[in-house]
């Protein structure tokens, strides 16, 4: 079966790469922190330890990356999507039972007839695809949080008794006048365990909720932009193969579900980059899991994180063929322009996620007529940039420099790219802020000041003349 050539693919590769998945100095496992700790502090946290965690380990000398102890190799190889974010939120594989149960929440979490609802009542295909799937996961939360039912709604009594002309009233057929807004006279009882299953960010339903949520939520962005409706869920397919039927209204293939399912596997945690870390920095005051991840969301959306995808596509259709390259580069380098899709934070050599996507970039291009030519290019950019900054600099692919290029095969527009990032991301995002919840601080780190002190507060009227004063002794000095 041409899936089982992916894993072929892959393990290939992996045999290539020869790394071990190791800590940096070959320990098979690494020991608590013992707090307070010392180390060396960049500006933007560089090089500040947050937290202990066994989520995941990237290791940038080698060049590899872990989840819970697992080389993503053979996760790619060998596990799912569905399987990865069990293992990254339960910190270990599952049995047959064990996934059988987190499989059917995951499908039953699929359908989100009311968020969607609520969310075409306006014009999301007017929003960034980015700002569209904040706007959907905080709709999510609607129903979800006790939260909001016991404070946000108001009693009905309270409200109609307010203040009866602030209320918009209508006419009814026999002339009595009513509200328009009726409010709702049912108030649901709260469970005892209310919190354990709905707003408790530790509650393993509300990662799950998410982390479907967020595949039908992207889906939907994307189908509206297209002027289409949104297409229900297939409870019968993989989380993969749902999120592109979904997206693109057609089932995949068995080789496209099994590369958009490496890919999802590839994305889902990083270790504390700057969306995953915002999302924990939300968690940490308590507040609930649909903020901490909207909180995911907003970071992902800088061009410094999560949209350097796109980035790769547009500039190899502004490179505009093979050809072309040679002149485009030097006049980049010239310019000291960053080429999105090189270079990484961490990573000091080829990134492990770029060496899995690059050959199954190749097996999913085929004859691709409208991908070939950028691939071509991407090839010799390629060559450039590493043979002039790979052993000076380090410079080599990320992941981003196959990624935006794979999704265009599978037929997927480009504004959607990042909005995928966090289809995957979610996974992460969720299993690290349950794992720092078991022992949460609230996140405080300081700021020097380096401004000065003792100075004499002025009323503005003073301020004003003292201007004036300041220009013309300036003025005679000259
Ligand atoms: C990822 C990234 C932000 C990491 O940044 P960083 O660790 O802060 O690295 P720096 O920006 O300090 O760069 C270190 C050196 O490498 C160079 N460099 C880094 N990335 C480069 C790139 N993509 N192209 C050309 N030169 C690059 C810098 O110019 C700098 O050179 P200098 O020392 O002569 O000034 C950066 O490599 C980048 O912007 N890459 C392009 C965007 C991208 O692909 N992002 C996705 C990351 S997964």
């Amino acid at each position: 079966m041409r899936k089982d050539k992916i894993t072929d693919i892959i393990l290939k590769t992996a045999r290539a790469m020869q790394h071990s998945g190791k800590a940096e100095d070959g320990l098979a496992s690494t020991d608590r922190v013992k707090w307070p700790i010392t180390c060396i502090v960049g500006p933007g946290l560089e090089g500040a330890i947050a937290c202990e965690t066994k989520v995941g380990f990237v290791n940038g000398g080698e060049g590899s990356l872990i989840y819970q102890g697992y080389d993503i190799v053979d996760l790619c190889a060998f596990s799912s999507f569905e399987e990865v974010s069990y293992l990254l939120l339960h910190g270990q594989l599952p049995t047959r039972s064990q996934f059988k149960r987190f499989n059917n929440k995951l499908v039953e979490c699929r359908f989100l007839p009311n968020t969607l609802r609520m969310m075409m009542s306006m014009r999301v295909e007017e929003l960034h695809p980015m700002a569209a799937l904040r706007f959907g996961e905080n709709l999510m939360r609607q129903r979800r949080t006790w939260r909001d039912s016991e404070s946000a709604r108001p009693s009905p009594e309270d409200a109609i008794a307010a203040d009866e002309d602030s209320i918009a009233m209508e006419t009814r057929p026999r002339g009595e006048e009513h509200a328009i807004y009726e409010f709702k006279t049912h108030k649901q009882a709260r469970p005892e365990d209310a919190r354990k299953i709905s707003d408790d960010a530790t509650s393993m339903e509300a990662c799950a909720y998410l982390i479907s949520g967020m595949a039908t939520l992207t889906a939907a962005i994307a189908r509206i932009r297209a002027n289409r409706m949104p297409i229900e869920p297939d409870p019968s397919l993989s989380h993969a193969a749902n999120f592109l039927y979904m997206m693109t209204g057609k089932r995949p293939s068995p080789e496209e579900e099994r590369i958009m399912d490496v890919a999802l596997i590839l994305h889902a945690d990083h270790g504390m980059n700057a969306s995953t870390f915002s999302s924990m920095v939300v968690a940490s005051t308590l507040s609930d899991i649909y903020f901490s991840i909207g909180a995911g969301l907003a970071a992902l959306n800088g061009p410094l994180h999560g949209g350097a995808n796109e980035q790769v596509v547009h500039v190899l259709r502004e490179i505009g063929g093979e050809e072309n390259v040679v002149g485009w580069y030097e006049r980049a380098r010239k310019k000291n322009a960053k080429i999105p899709g090189f270079g990484h934070r961490v990573y000091k050599t080829y990134d492990p996620r770029a060496v899995i996507l690059k050959p199954l970039l190749d097996f999913v291009a085929g004859n691709n007529e409208e991908v070939l030519p950028l691939i071509k290019t991407a090839r010799m950019l390629e060559k450039l940039v590493v043979e002039d900054l790979g052993k000076e600099k380090k410079i080599f692919p990320n992941v981003d420099f196959y990624s935006g290029l794979i999704y265009s095969c599978l037929g997927i527009p480009e504004e959607m790219f990042t909005p995928i990032f966090a289809v995957s991301r979610v996974a992460g995002w969720t299993a690290r802020v349950h794992e720092y919840l078991k022992n949460n601080r609230i996140f405080r780190p300081r700021a020097m000041y380096i401004g000065e002190f003792n100075k004499k507060y002025i009323p503005v009227r003073g301020r004003d003349s003292r201007k004036r004063r300041h220009r013309r002794s300036a003025v005679k000095s000259r």
